[in-house]
This record gives C-alpha cells, structure tokens and sequence, in this order.
C-alpha cells in the first residue's frame, strides 16, 4: 500500500498507508488528518481539499485537468503544484509521495 506524507502548516508531518484506487484526500479523511474538510466528498466542486504537491513529485502527479483548473483558479494562489487532492488517486507510483496542505 503506497505511503502518502502529508505535512500540515505547521510543519507536523503524518505519513500513512492509502489503499490503491483511493485518492490523497481520501487518505487525509480517514485518518483525521486537519486541513483537510473535503466538503463535497471527493466530487470536484468544492476545493476544499486543496493541496501543494512537493516539486519533486510534480511530474509524477500531473498536473490538474479543466474542470480541477476551474476550481483552483476560483481560490487564490499562484502556485504551481496546487492540486484539489480529491483528484489524485493513488497508484503505486504514487509511494512516497509528499504533499502540503496550505493553511486554512
Ligand atoms: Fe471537494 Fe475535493 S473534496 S473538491
């Protein structure tokens, strides 16, 4: 099972299994990780799972499709590796994988 890392404003660091064809956000909610309130459930219309996906990792993950971009570009930012962790599953090149979430 591939290990997500996820580090919170903060700095505390929590990593923890997430099952294959589960997402980031999902991983974060069932194991009561703050910072994310993932309010629609994982249906791409709330962004309220955003995350910051380590650099290192950007090319792995990808980068978000038209409708996740939509969602972004309504809250603010301008980073780059901003993703709405609702829409990255987890595969198992995904192991290891570090992601932030931005203060609220
Ligand atoms: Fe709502 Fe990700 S959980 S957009």
């Amino acid at each position: 099972m591939p290990v997500i890392k996820y580090v919170q404003a903060d700095g505390r660091a929590f990593e923890v299994d997430v099952p294959l064809g589960s997402s980031v956000m999902q991983g974060a909610v069932d194991n009561l990780i703050d910072g994310i309130a993932a309010e629609c459930g994982g249906a791409c219309s709330c962004a309220t799972c955003e995350v910051h996906v380590d650099e290192a990792w950007m090319k792995i993950v990808g980068e978000a499709c038209d409708i996740e971009s939509d969602m972004l570009s309504a809250s603010s930012g301008l980073r780059s590796n901003r993703r709405l962790s609702c829409q990255i599953e987890i595969t198992p090149e995904l192991d290891g994988l570090v992601v932030a979430i931005p203060a609220l």
